[in-house]
């Protein structure tokens, strides 16, 4: 089965192994990536997406999206991915700008304009765009099929005690996104710090020796570092193409269904996903939380993916 995907990123070194993962496995369709300000600065991470996409071999086009969240002040992750956002790599000039057209109207645009049920939402930043698009025409809602994104987590928390990165920085976009009735995969960090970079995968990516796979291990290196010296991770979780993997093979991804919310207004829990796990999920639960990785697995599709980038000719 082929997937039509819209990756709504903030390339991070994660959310640039999701793009090389997306554009080297033939069960995605990858047919726009947007970008949203979280990890680093809009202008950024825009840049960012266009650069990966050259050492990826890929032509896609980049939509630039929301600058900053709904209601707060923008945050972003320089501890994590470094001043550029993708720190550790030196980075090939884009080819081509961006796309004139605004991210969630590319989103609303592709949505309105297929057969409903046939394009899926992977959000790996900040949720700005998905929400915004989904209160600019609400009728996207029942026609996109799954919402799969990186974010959240139902035990765990990254920028607080209790709370991940993309869902802190915009709680009431993530908000608007878990309560429309939309199916939504919550791919949070109980699932993501399984995706761990250990020194063999990293092995494994070096040996094969190719421009993509050098770059790869170039952002690994800064992500151990980083991780180790503000996470307390010996090797670095690699959160954002786990999305991208559930997608290519559910295998690769236990799920189960929950209800699901975010915190809006806790002054120590704000931006929490809050799974209820108590007796079965209610016949009317759209929304699942990712439970546990096959790290082998994943890991394979990946390296796979970095492989197939020689297949494809030289921008
Ligand atoms: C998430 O936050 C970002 O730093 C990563 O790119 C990932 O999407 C993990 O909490
Ligand atoms: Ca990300």
């Amino acid at each position: 089965m082929t997937h039509n995907i819209i990756l709504d990123c903030d390339p991070g070194h994660d959310d640039a192994v999701a793009i090389i993962l997306a554009a080297g496995n033939p069960a995605i369709n990858l047919l726009g990536i947007t970008t949203v300000g979280g990890n680093q600065t809009l202008p950024k991470v825009t840049h960012n997406a266009l650069s990966v996409c050259r050492v990826a071999r890929i032509d896609t086009e980049v939509y630039p999206g929301c600058g900053r969240p709904l209601v707060r002040a923008v945050e972003v992750a320089e501890d994590i991915h470094g001043d550029s956002g993708l720190d550790g790599v030196e980075l090939p000039e884009p080819l081509k700008p961006a796309h004139t057209t605004h991210a969630v109207d590319f989103i609303i645009d592709t949505v309105m304009n297929s057969e409903p049920g046939t394009i899926t939402l992977v959000p790996t930043g900040p949720l700005t765009n998905i929400a915004l698009a989904a209160r600019k025409e609400p009728r996207i809602v029942e026609r996109v099929k799954e919402v799969v994104l990186m974010g959240g987590g139902y035990h765990e928390g990254n920028w607080s005690a209790v709370a991940e990165f993309n869902i802190k920085v915009d709680p009431e976009a993530a908000h608007i996104v878990f309560n429309e009735p939309w199916p939504v995969t919550m791919v949070g960090l109980d699932l993501t710090h399984q995706a761990l970079c250990t020194p063999d995968v990293e092995k494994t990516i070096h040996e094969l020796g190719t421009e993509c796979s050098d770059f790869v291990v170039g952002l690994m290196g800064f992500f151990r570092k980083a991780y180790q010296a503000n996470q307390d991770f010996i090797d670095p979780p690699v959160h954002d193409p786990c999305t991208i993997a559930y997608l290519i093979d559910p295998t690769v991804v236990t799920t189960k269904k929950v209800p699901i919310d975010v915190e809006l207004r806790g002054d120590i829990t704000c931006g929490m996903t809050v799974a209820d796990f108590r007796g079965p999920a209610p016949e009317n639960c759209h929304t699942q939380a990712a439970v546990t990785l096959d790290h082998a697995r994943f890991w394979q599709l990946v390296t796979d993916a970095i492989a197939s980038v020689e297949t494809r000719p030289k921008l």
